[in-house]
């Protein structure tokens, strides 16, 4: 099926406007990522599949299509640096600065699959021991992307998928399932997590401000102006003292807010 300029543009001006997402350079991913569904769905080119979407009532059709065009490339122990700066730095001090309210505010921005906001919630059931029944660390993690939620909120994972995951956290933290080749997260790390849909362009109305903000990997798809809206709603949101951990491959603009930057990709408020 041909994918006209105009067609292309429609299509990429609809993800920028509302998600953020930028694929104006992106035309063949875009198009090898939606083809086989517009031709198996009936629709006879793109415009006819774009007015279904923009018609659509159910909200069925744009949540296939997000879907499809986001990239939910995720893994356990990704950036593992990060982690390890969590337990040897992050933790300690919050845990001490903390000691009377026992309350920490977690954020995962962009959750994807689950095995970020998963992996958080192990390293600090293991961080507090036997204290972590009297400390409220419940991790907000969200996506814009239903279908991709929907698979965190399962916390199912192939053994290969666990393959890097230490032998300790296996074994405490999934079980195998019957069908002998995959593992679930255990309901005790699953109610460590609240999984949210919330796309990062809407205003921020969260209750309570973050002591912890991931948001790894997801500022790539933005362009620049973009980023700097959203790390500025993302500063109002930290508590002071608080920690932003970006991708390692990505930056932010530091002349748009005050963060103190502790490594090029951590930075504290
Ligand atoms: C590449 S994954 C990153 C996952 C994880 N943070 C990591 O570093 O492995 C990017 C995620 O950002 C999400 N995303 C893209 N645009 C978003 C937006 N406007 N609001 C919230 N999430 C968004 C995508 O759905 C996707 O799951």
């Amino acid at each position: 099926m041909q994918m006209t300029e105009e067609e292309f543009a429609r299509i990429y001006i609809y993800l920028k406007r509302r998600y953020g997402i930028d694929m104006s350079h992106k035309k063949e991913i875009v198009k090898g990522r939606l083809e086989n569904f517009v031709t198996n769905g009936g629709w006879d080119s793109f415009s006819a599949f774009m007015d279904a979407v923009q018609t659509d009532v159910t909200g069925q059709l744009e949540k296939r299509l997000l879907g499809m065009l986001t990239t939910n490339h995720t893994f356990f122990m990704r950036e593992f640096e990060h982690f390890d700066f969590l337990q040897r730095v992050v933790l300690p001090e919050l845990a001490k600065r903390e000691a009377k309210s026992k309350d920490l505010g977690i954020w995962c921005g962009a959750a994807s699959s689950g095995e970020e906001p998963y992996m958080l919630a192990m390293l600090i059931k293991d961080y507090f021991g036997l204290d972590h029944p009297n400390w409220d660390t419940k991790i907000l993690a969200t996506d814009v992307s239903p279908e991709i939620l929907e698979r965190a909120v399962k916390g199912v994972y192939s053994a290969e998928q666990l393959s890097n995951v230490p032998p300790k956290w296996r074994r405490h933290y999934f079980k195998a399932l019957p069908d002998g080749q995959n593992y679930m997260v255990s309901d005790e790390i699953k109610r460590e997590i609240y999984f949210r849909k919330f796309n990062l362009m809407d205003p921020f109305l969260f209750k309570r401000k973050f002591h912890i903000i991931f948001l790894r990997n997801v500022m790539i798809y933005f362009d620049a102006k973009t980023k700097q809206e959203l790390i500025r709603k993302v500063y109002n949101s930290m508590e002071p003292g608080g920690y932003l951990f970006i991708g390692r491959t990505e930056t932010i603009d530091r002349t748009v807010v005050p963060l103190h930057m502790i490594q090029p990709s951590i930075f504290r408020k």
